[in-house]
């Protein structure tokens, strides 16, 4: 993985005091039913949100269930268009995007999710798994060279040669987590969504993968949005923390500062449930 690694590309190693990703003012609206009348009535799930995430940073997005997280999430990754607002990646705007402009974005950005049964295929074995998406964004010169980097990408991850030839069913939840980031920085990413990636784990294995994560962070220079609503991993993970509640951002800033220093009541509300093993960990 060390050569040929594009994360960077294409904006390259100059731009590293600009934004990486920039939400401008996005919001969503769900239609819910129709009311009396005829009148259509609509849920904000996420209002007027801004946020930006510089190369190589860590941005977490924390907030109660429901308050809008992973929409805001979906949309990030262009899964799901914003009501109004703009999403931008590296300074291009998602809506002036077509064609090879869009496919290049869905393979800029990758996603690890909470459940990896939601990410990966359970017909296909773990060698399919990682070269599909070469296979779609022409990467490696043919199956020999891509079956080497799918090696790469095992000891990346810190899994056997042999997990090839088998499929995710037989593996354990932290390993198949691993497989799934695996599968993400197969197209050589620049930017990963991280949605609540070790809420299903166990403690033990939930600190395995978030030092994963952090490791590869460094190695490839990937930039995170981090969805959670574990307060304790946000201030062992992130640099910088959005808490949201009810689709608004109600503050923003440095993790340390705003875990410190919260200026809102819900903020110490999220930080009063942390466990109190949980200060431990910083
Ligand atoms: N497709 C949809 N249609 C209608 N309402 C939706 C849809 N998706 C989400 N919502 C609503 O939008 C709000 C935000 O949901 P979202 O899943 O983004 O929250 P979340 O912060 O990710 O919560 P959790 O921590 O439980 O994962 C909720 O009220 C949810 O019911
Ligand atoms: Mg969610």
């Amino acid at each position: 993985m060390t050569s040929g690694y594009k994360g960077m590309s294409p904006s390259g190693p100059t731009d590293f005091d600009k934004p990486v990703l920039e939400v401008r003012g996005v919001t969503k609206q769900f239609p819910i039913r129709t009311g009396i009348l005829g009148r259509k009535q609509f849920h904000t799930a996420v209002d007027h949100v801004d946020l930006s995430i510089k190369q190589g940073k860590t941005l977490a997005v924390v907030g109660e269930s429901g308050s809008g997280k992973t929409t805001l999430g979906l949309m990030v990754l262009d899964l799901l268009k914003p009501t109004s607002g703009e999403i931008l990646y590296r300074g291009q705007p998602f809506s002036s995007r077509s064609g090879s402009n869009k496919r290049a974005l869905r393979r800029e950005m990758q996603v690890v999710f909470q459940d990896p049964y939601a990410s990966l295929n359970a017909r296909l074995t773990v060698r399919e798994a990682l070269t599909e998406g070469m296979v779609i964004h022409q990467i490696g010169t043919g199956p020999q060279d891509r079956e080497r980097r799918a090696l790469e990408l095992l000891d990346h991850v810190s899994l056997p040669a042999e997990t090839l030839d088998r499929y995710p069913h037989e593996f354990s939840g932290g390993q198949r987590q691993r497989i799934a980031i695996a599968r993400a920085l197969s197209v050589e990413p620049g930017f990963i969504l991280l949605d609540e990636p070790t809420s299903a784990l166990d403690v033990s294995v939930q600190s395995q993968v978030l030092n994963l994560l952090i490791k590869l962070q460094r190695e490839f220079n990937l930039t995170y949005l981090f969805i959670s609503h574990n307060l304790e991993v946000v201030s062992y993970l992130a640099d910088d923390v959005a808490v949201m509640e009810k689709g608004r951002i109600v503050e923003q800033g440095p993790v340390d500062d705003i875990f410190d220093r919260p200026a809102e009541a819900y903020t110490r509300r999220l930080l009063a449930a942390i466990p109190r093993i949980g200060t431990s960990i910083r």
